[in-house]
């Protein structure tokens, strides 16, 4: 059977390829469909930990602000064995196996709405990846918190990006990935500042600690990791990714998730708790907690699904399906869509 994960994928590929047609099951739909979505201020770890997480290099790095796009990142298991890939939504059919080309196409798409301006767009880039190596997962990458605007960036960038990253962490459905560094106060984390505003019980926010290997000698974050610092409903995730020096000795993924498995079972501090810890594990608990939120969703989603079948059948009779072909049929095709998902979530309830 389709992953549940797998199957929100498609819908949410399905109704950004319909656009705005105009009625408001659509928008309401889309509403509706859990997602993660990352936060932290800028250098808090948030690419490394995607790309942790994916095992893979394939985001664009560099100083300043690199995210301007929210990048919609849909992981897909595949069977062992099989050839991994990346697929973009504004590129179908071009299946890309060099992940340095799935970088270069990322910055690409960027600079095609925003120009080389360094403004920000909210219009999100979709990447899907299929790999034997990942689990099913849906994450929102979006752009860092900053506080001030540089060189050739207008002022109001600052919040620009914060509005943007709030109207996703807003939404009541929005799982939090609240990325802070553990080599600054936890007290002045932006991704805490912001968790706290929009989700104050914590009920919806997971937080990962990053650079627990640049803390002072003699310090730990014992503290935030149990709970104590910060208190969360959902266990916080301490890991280690790679440092600017192993990226530029191009130190792989494999190594850099080995090493950090180690970081944790050899460290006096937090070998007791090496279990929960790390980025595979991160992914493991976000992929098994977006599947139950998706699954208490099912009956409030599939009335939503049927609700849009029938608006697109009353959009149907209105346009009349001989005068409007394309139209028509790019309806027709959301239509039975939407109720083969309708009956593919109702297996998911047997
Ligand atoms: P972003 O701006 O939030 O996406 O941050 P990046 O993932 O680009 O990380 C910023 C810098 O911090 C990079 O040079 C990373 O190599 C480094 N970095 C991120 N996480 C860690 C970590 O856990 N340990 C160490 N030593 N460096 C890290
Ligand atoms: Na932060
Ligand atoms: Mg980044």
């Amino acid at each position: 059977m389709e992953s549940l994960i797998g199957l929100v994928n498609r819908i949410q590929r399905a109704i950004t390829v319909l656009g705005d047609f105009g009625g408001d099951a659509l928008p309401t739909l889309w509403e509706a469909l859990p997602s993660v979505a990352v936060v932290g201020g800028q250098s808090s770890g948030k690419s490394s930990v995607l790309e942790s997480v994916v095992g893979r290099d394939f985001l664009p790095r560099g100083s300043g602000i690199v995210t301007r796009r929210p990048l919609v990142l849909q992981l897909q298991q595949i069977e062992e064995g099989k050839v991994e890939y990346a697929e973009f939504l504004h590129l179908q059919n071009k299946k890309f196996t060099d992940f340095s080309l799935v970088r270069k196409e990322i910055q690409d798409e960027t600079d095609r709405l925003t120009g080389k301006s360094k403004q920000i767009s909210h219009v999100p880039i979709h990447l899907s990846i299929y790999s034997p190596h990942v689990v099913n997962l849906t994450l929102v990458d979006l752009p860092g918190l900053t506080k001030v605007a540089i060189e050739g960036q207008p002022d109001s960038i600052v919040e620009d990006i914060e509005k943007m990253v709030r109207s996703y962490v807003e939404k009541p459905n929005c799982i939090i990935l609240a990325i802070s560094p553990a080599n600054q106060d936890i007290a002045t984390s932006d991704a805490m500042k912001l968790s706290r505003e929009v989700d104050p019980a914590g009920e919806r926010t997971f937080g990962v600690l990053t650079k627990l290997d640049l803390m002072d000698q003699g310090t730990n974050a014992i503290d935030v990791l149990e709970g104590r610092s910060f208190r969360l409903q959902h266990p916080w995730v301490g890991v280690v990714n790679r440092s600017q020096a192993d990226i530029n000795k191009s130190i792989d993924m494999i190594a850099a998730r080995r090493r950090e498995r180690e970081y944790f079972t050899d460290s006096p501090d937090y070998s007791h708790l090496a279990n929960k810890m790390g980025s595979e594990y991160l992914a493991k608990l976000l992929s098994q907690h977006l599947e139950s939120v998706i699954r208490a969703q099912i009956p409030h989603i599939t009335s939503l699904i049927n609700k849009t079948s029938d608006e697109l059948e009353a959009e149907m009779e209105r346009i009349g399906r001989p005068v409007a072909v394309d139209e028509g049929a790019k309806l027709y095709t959301i239509l039975e869509l939407c109720r083969s998902f309708d009956r593919i979530f109702k297996e998911h309830l047997d």
